[in-house]
């Protein structure tokens, strides 16, 4: 089979993305501009400076993904972008810009789902690796700040076809670690400012009662079958942890200090470890600490029962939250017990990209399961 080399670009949300990868399998270039400092004073992605920041980036971002590659536009088979899920207005900057390059180079347009892409990040790392075997089934978390999700993926020749087995019924994972920090005055985003918190706190120290889930799915009561076949359903739901956690403040009265820490950290440019550690009381780092365990707990067994109940030979993690230090050493540890192999992709390969969009775009190439020039940008974009 022929080499490939496939432009892949990413805009869904927060992050302009480019990368040049070779048939599915090896990383020439990865290229992430990231626009965390626009968004960090609003304390979460706003939508409008979100698109005005991918249109700024798009340009330079796919010319150094090539240059690094040692790359042309010429030399490129195809290219691939991001169809949703996502912010409307961000997606259209990639998709456009995939568009003409596509146009005008004659080169094919793959479209790719972003759930599809974080999926294909864990295959491009193992396959990285030499670890070209793979046990099927294979059940794939995907967890960032947008998704919680729970996808049996299957493999026919060389393409893939997904069933979604546990969703979030409210509330993504990713986002209760930005809402938590964004509420105790941590800053934004908070995934990785709570990781690198938690190993100083107490993680029995504030107790969560594991989350409920008594109403039925939305999708049940407008009656469509939520699955197309008869599974069980492993939902998840953080809307209820966050509230404890508002109600915790509250009732010990940590608002005073929240300000301050908030006051304080806003005043550092890049703040380091030893900032928010200075900004940071016992009683606060004990509740950070509490609450990425409670998060870990819930996100690893309901993912294991997930696995025992559909006998899966194999457990992918993937998305923005797979790159927390505990949720990784959970995952492998209650993996290793159950005897269900665990696969990351690397903590660069966790967060968005590009090189998980050209990843995931290989076996479509293959398939010439090619994009027509009027597909659009789709926010809601299901993964099947
Ligand atoms: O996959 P991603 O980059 O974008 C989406 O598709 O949403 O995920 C971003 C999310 C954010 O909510 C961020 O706080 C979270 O992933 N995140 C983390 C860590 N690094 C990023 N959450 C927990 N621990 C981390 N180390
Ligand atoms: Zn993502």
């Amino acid at each position: 089979m022929p080499s490939a080399y496939i432009l892949g670009i990413e805009s869904s949300c927060d992050e302009t993305a480019a990368a040049v990868v070779r048939s599915g399998e090896r990383l020439i270039s990865n290229v992430v501009a990231s626009q965390i400092a626009t968004h960090q004073p609003y304390g979460g992605v706003v939508p409008e400076l979100a698109s005005r920041e991918h249109l700024r980036a798009i340009v330079p971002v796919v010319r150094q993904a090539l240059a690094e590659a040692n790359q042309t536009y010429n030399s490129l088979d195809a290219i691939a972008v991001t169809q949703g899920p996502g912010l409307a207005g961000a997606l259209l900057v990639g998709i456009s810009y995939a568009k003409a390059l596509a146009f005008a180079l004659d080169k094919p347009l793959i479209a790719v789902n972003h759930l599809e892409g974080h999926i294909h990040a864990v295959l491009l790392e193992e396959r990285q690796k030499g670890n070209h075997e793979l046990q099927f089934p294979v059940l794939a978390l995907v967890v960032s700040g947008g998704h919680t999700h729970l996808y049996l993926a299957a493999r026919k020749n060389d393409s893939w076809t997904y069933e979604n087995i546990g969703h979030t019924r409210d509330d993504a994972a990713g986002e209760a670690f930005d809402k938590v920090a964004k509420l105790i005055g941590l800053g934004y985003p908070g995934g990785p400012i709570i990781d690198r918190l938690a190993p100083h706190g107490d993680s029995s120290a504030v107790k969560f009662p594991p989350a409920q889930i008594k109403h039925r799915d939305r999708r049940e009561r407008r009656g469509e079958k939520a699955v197309e076949i008869d599974r069980p359903r492993f939902d998840f739901s953080y809307s209820g942890i966050k509230t404890a956690v508002l109600r915790y403040v509250e009732v010990h009265q940590m608002r005073a200090a929240i300000e301050l820490r908030s006051k304080a950290l806003a005043n550092i440019l890049q703040p380091k470890l030893e900032d928010y550690l200075a900004a940071s009381d016992r009683q606060t780092l004990d509740l950070v600490a509490s609450f990425q365990r409670a998060m870990v707990e819930d996100l690893v067994g309901k993912t294991l029962a997930a696995a025992r109940a559909c006998d899966v030979a194999t457990l992918f993690v993937t998305g923005g939250v797979a790159a927390n230090s505990e949720l990784r050493k959970t995952f492998e540890r209650e993996g290793a017990q159950e005897g269900v192999p665990v696969y990351f992709p690397s903590r660069a390969l966790s967060t968005d990209n590009a090189a998980m969009i050209a990843a995931a775009a290989y076996p479509k190439f293959l398939a010439k399961d090619f994009a027509a020039m009027d597909f659009s940008a789709e926010a809601s974009l299901a993964l099947r």
